[in-house]
């Protein structure tokens, strides 16, 4: 063989090798938008090489995007920060049934799916925060006390449109029964400071500002406002203090940020390998202390502050139940009143 044969032989082997070469990746639509899901993702390309395509919205925007791309659509992995809304994907039929991999059955089954079709990838709870110089804490030690009548122009609450609150409301309905429920949101509605409004942590800057004594609110919010860079949120934090309701009965209420396969995912053995990164030791103890979520993995150790809070007995109830309520919940909610 010539010079000229073997070059031509190598020119073409390296054009048939790049021809073929396959660009690993997957795509995902998340409701999640955190820098630290963005640091996994990062990391877990660069250990896999596979890429992630990111696209984020609102969770019901993303789910209609779904809805009518249909079969057509290039999404692989569905994240929402409550897994109310992959619920939803699932009973409109848009998600894949998971693998029964042993780090998929390691996550606890209050935190998956009943029928395997998503599952928990962090979880969190839904604690009153207060004012400690303007209210006494045995005042509100349960969800139910903030119904009650010495609370009248104290409270404030994010708007029932929010996932967190449609939950907590669900989870009052499954375990006192609708009517009471119906009563709470009188009570609730009637002790409002002002009409719902803002985010978790506009609820936690009116209580520092004085509109209120007392909200509800996600732990993470908390924790995130403790550690942020702009020094006004870490005064308003601070002067806040924690309470996890009903100690003494049912437990305090939590919900789970979580993830499902897309049934048409084209790339759903790289969907699968991301989710399972996503809940392994490391990447749950990295949201863990970055996020100030607690981890879905029990073999993970949850981050410092959160232990500082302590232990704490949570509702154990199943968060599929809660799903079938939502509907409901936000039914009640309105006819009392609560936008
Ligand atoms: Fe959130």
């Amino acid at each position: 063989m010539n010079f000229k044969v073997v070059l031509l032989t190598l020119v073409l082997a390296t054009f048939a090798i790049s021809c073929t070469k396959v660009v690993e990746e997957v795509n995902v639509y998340s409701g999640r938008h955190y820098a630290s899901d963005e640091a996994l993702f990062a990391q877990f390309t660069e250990e896999t090489g596979i890429k992630v395509n990111l696209i984020k919205a609102d969770s019901d925007q993303l789910l209609g995007r779904l809805e009518i791309e249909g079969e057509k659509s290039p999404a692989d992995l569905f994240i929402t920060p409550d897994v109310s809304r992959l619920s939803r994907a699932s009973s409109l039929g848009l998600l894949a049934r998971l693998p029964e991999n042993d780090w998929l059955m390691n996550v606890p089954p209050m935190y998956r799916d009943r029928n395997g079709f998503w599952t928990g990838l962090t979880m969190r709870a839904r604690v009153i925060v207060y004012a400690p110089e303007r209210i006494d804490s045995s005042l509100i030690s349960t969800y139910e006390a903030l119904a009650g009548d010495k609370l009248k122009g104290r409270l404030i609450m994010r708007s029932i449109q929010s996932q967190y609150n449609q939950s907590l409301l669900a989870s009052l309905i499954v375990h006192e029964g609708e009517s009471a429920a119906g009563d709470w949101i009188s009570g609730v509605v009637s002790n409002f400071a002002r009409e719902p409004q803002g985010n978790d942590r506009d609820q936690m800057k009116a209580i520092a500002s004085g509109i209120a004594d007392v909200s509800v609110v996600n732990t993470y919010y908390l924790g995130q406002m403790l550690h942020s860079a702009n020094e006004e949120e870490r005064r308003v934090a601070a002067s806040l203090s924690l309470l996890f309701p009903n100690q003494h009965d049912r437990g305090t209420h939590v919900n789970a940020s979580g993830a499902g396969v897309l049934r048409n995912a084209p790339n759903s053995k790289n969907a699968l390998r991301l989710l399972e990164f996503l809940l392994s030791k490391s990447s749950q103890e990295y949201l863990s202390n970055s996020n100030f979520e607690y981890p879905v993995n029990p073999d993970a150790q949850m981050a410092e502050l959160l232990r500082q809070w302590g232990v704490f007995r949570e509702d154990t109830i199943d968060l599929n139940q809660l799903n079938a309520r939502l509907d409901q919940a936000l039914m009640i909610a309105r006819s009392g009143g609560w936008k």
